[in-house]
């Protein structure tokens, strides 16, 4: 199938526009062989490029060029398929926009493409075109440094649990795991997730469990996370807890239980956070948001997790707003290569602005995510990258420090 790839990205540092000019030739006879067209624009600082054609041919170029040491940041803006070619008659051509007069540049591309498609201006990828060429979106380029300009260096504050007996008889466990904020060098909060008592996932824990026994469980386990919390002295930290939406449902007293448990162990609610999954939430939204009512009456702070794998997205925050809400890694994965990705997040970023809630972000686990995330205004981060879940405690955070020579 006719398949569209446009892509943005930044030239390096050493390139000079003559070599350009001769990878260009050699791009043209390969694209030819592989019936691939397109083009290429260059603005002196960014390239700009379209390639067309069967589907398997232009991703393989796409790889090519994506490891391309040439340029970096590249950031895929469209994967479409279309009708026809835009730009069939053109092999692959190098157009310098700096050449040219910013009137009538636009038009001159244009005249390039195949004649039907010259002045569609509402076709996507025109539209693409027409925004580079204009420079309308600059702003959303974040220029990040390569990933090996970062060290990461742990700590020695991990701690464990394994010399404090919580429970013998618990039938659950938690690993417990830091959010952060990397420039500040600062654990902002602990989350605990609930594990059997070998470290499985929640999944085992509730297998079997139906109905309300299932919900008491999930209640149940509360009682052992913050006795953990306690023991491994988290008094001194924000920390969070999961819970199923219906839980407060479905178990009546479910709030006062927290209460008790928090207060035997320690702790305020006033540092508590308790997590609900975007999913979850939706499918019974009216009964959660009278629960809500009594959790935040309580001193309670309320949190999304896993915001964006769901189905609701950012209409749930007309029903009731959390205090945070933490972005899946379904949207973080490779944000710094996937235009999709990042215009997704700068929308929630900007409406949770709005709305003075807080923005993290989990599962971070390269730097070249927690770099575009922390250039799109988040400061807080949970993921393997920094610290991964530790079974009865808390592992050493690795810190970011920006090598000297770089
Ligand atoms: C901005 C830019 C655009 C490029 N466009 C193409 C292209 O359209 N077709 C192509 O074959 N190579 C293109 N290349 C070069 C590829 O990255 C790669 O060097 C080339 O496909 C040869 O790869 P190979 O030596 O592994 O076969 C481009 C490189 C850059 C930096």
């Amino acid at each position: 199938m006719l398949t569209t790839i446009i892509y943005r990205s930044h030239i390096c540092k050493d390139i000079s526009l003559h070599s350009l000019k001769d990878m260009v030739a050699a791009a043209n006879l390969k694209n030819d062989h592989a019936d691939v067209t397109g083009i290429l624009l260059f603005n002196g600082t960014h390239f700009f490029q379209l390639l067309e054609g069967p589907e398997e041919s232009v991703l393989s170029i796409y790889h090519h060029i994506c490891q391309d040491k040439r340029h970096y940041n590249v950031v895929e803006l469209l994967y479409d398929y279309a009708p026809a070619r835009r730009f069939g008659k053109t092999g692959m051509e190098l157009f310098d926009l700096r050449e040219h007069d910013r009137e009538e540049v636009l038009q001159t591309v244009l005249d390039k493409g195949t004649s039907k498609y010259q002045l569609i201006y509402n076709d996507r990828a025109l539209q693409f075109f027409r925004t580079f060429v204009e420079a309308t979106e600059k702003e959303n380029y974040f220029e990040i440094p390569p990933a090996e300009s970062w060290d990461f260096i742990p700590d020695d504050n991990a701690r464990s649990t394994t010399a404090v007996v919580v429970d013998n008889a618990a039938d659950c466990s938690f690993a417990f795991q830091p959010m952060i904020d990397p420039f500040a060098q600062k654990i902002i909060s602990v989350e605990a997730l609930l594990r059997t008592p070998c470290g499985n996932s929640p999944a085992a824990y509730f297998e079997g469990l139906t109905g309300k026994a299932r919900y008491q469980a999930d209640l149940d386990s509360k009682k052992i996370a913050f006795a953990m919390a306690s023991a491994l002295k988290l008094g001194e930290f924000s920390f969070s807890v999961n819970l199923l939406p219906m839980t407060l449902v479905m178990i009546p007293d479910a709030v006062n239980f927290l209460l008790r448990e928090i207060q035997i162990n320690g702790l305020v609610p006033e540092q508590i956070t308790v997590e609900f999954t975007e999913s979850e939430v939706i499918s019974r939204i009216d009964d959660f948001t009278s629960s809500i009512r009594q959790l935040k009456a309580a001193g309670f702070s309320v949190a999304i997790d896993h915001f964006g794998a769901g189905f609701a997205g950012l209409s749930l925050l007309t029903q009731f707003q959390p205090d945070r809400i933490k972005i899946n890694r379904e949207l973080i994965k490779d944000v710094h290569k996937s235009g999709p990705r990042q215009a997704i997040i700068q929308a929630v970023i900007k409406c949770c602005a709005s709305l003075e809630i807080a923005v993290s972000a989990v599962g971070v686990e390269k730097p070249e995510e927690w770099m575009w995330l922390e250039s799109a205004g988040i400061s807080q981060f949970q993921g393997h990258l920094f610290a991964i879940p530790c079974l009865s405690g808390i592992s050493a955070v690795a810190w970011p420090e920006k090598k000297a020579d770089l």
